[in-house]
């Protein structure tokens, strides 16, 4: 692929502008400036250059997991605090795509005040996948809650419980009390505040919501809150083929 076509699949620019880049010696291929915009380059993921000095990697597609903050919304409009997005670097949200939209997109939404696992894609058909309610990725949420944990609350909510636009029951698929204050809860849907609503139905109330684990992946303990990284290809198979 030539390599400023490269850059641009990358989202680095129009066309024109990755030329340029190149032209001004801004571009870094194995450590040696590379001069040529029409250079032909043996591209495959993980191939490593610098555009002014930062170092990226190239992927066909974006795969990435967020460690999102709270106080953050996941929208590319937010209403009132900052949006997920401005945390990743600027070519993952101007990356051409097909579709209308450019970039990454979130998978599902976390509230603004939930923490945790958030995966990022361009990919349209893995979005769909995975928000597709026939997929059944488990998503496992960590929940201190405001009042002690009982057996009846934990049996109510494994049995399944209704909350008020939906007549059809909605159950966790897991559900433990890891401590008086500290539920485990996994579910298989997503539906709106559907972690919150599920405590207070049963009679407590979400005082902290933090995502740990989507399908096999579990949130990386050196990941602090705002950082990202590439999911590797098995990860994002193992994902692809979890039910
Ligand atoms: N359930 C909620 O109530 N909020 C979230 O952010 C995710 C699941």
């Amino acid at each position: 692929m030539q390599l400023q076509d490269i850059l641009y699949t990358q989202g680095f620019g129009t066309r024109r502008v990755c030329a340029g880049l190149v032209q001004q010696g801004f571009v870094t291929i194995d450590g040696a400036v590379a001069t040529d915009p029409s250079a032909d380059v043996a591209v495959a993921d993980g191939l490593r250059f610098t555009v002014q000095g930062t170092a990226w990697e190239y992927h066909e597609k974006a795969y990435l997991l967020l460690h999102k903050p709270a106080g953050t919304e996941c929208s590319q409009k937010p209403s009132t605090w900052p949006s997920i997005y401005t945390l990743l670097p600027s070519p993952l949200r101007l990356r051409p795509n097909k579709g209308a939209v450019q970039g990454v997109q979130a998978i599902g939404r976390l509230d603004q005040d939930t923490t945790g696992l958030l995966l990022l894609t361009d990919d349209g058909q893995f979005i769909h996948r995975m928000g597709s309610p026939k997929h059944h990725v488990p998503k496992v949420y960590e929940v201190a809650v405001k009042h002690p944990l009982d057996d009846a609350q934990v049996q109510k909510l494994m049995a399944g419980v209704v909350l008020d636009d939906d007549p059809k029951p909605v159950r966790a698929a897991a559900c433990e009390a890891v401590a008086p204050l500290h539920l485990r809860l996994t579910l298989t849907e997503g539906k709106y505040h559907q972690v919150k609503r599920m405590v207070a139905a049963v009679g407590n109330r979400v005082e902290a919501l933090h995502r740990s684990q989507i399908g096999a992946l579990t949130l990386p303990a050196e990941l602090a809150p705002g950082q990202w990284r590439w999911l590797s290809a098995a990860e994002v198979e193992a994902l692809r083929s979890a039910r």
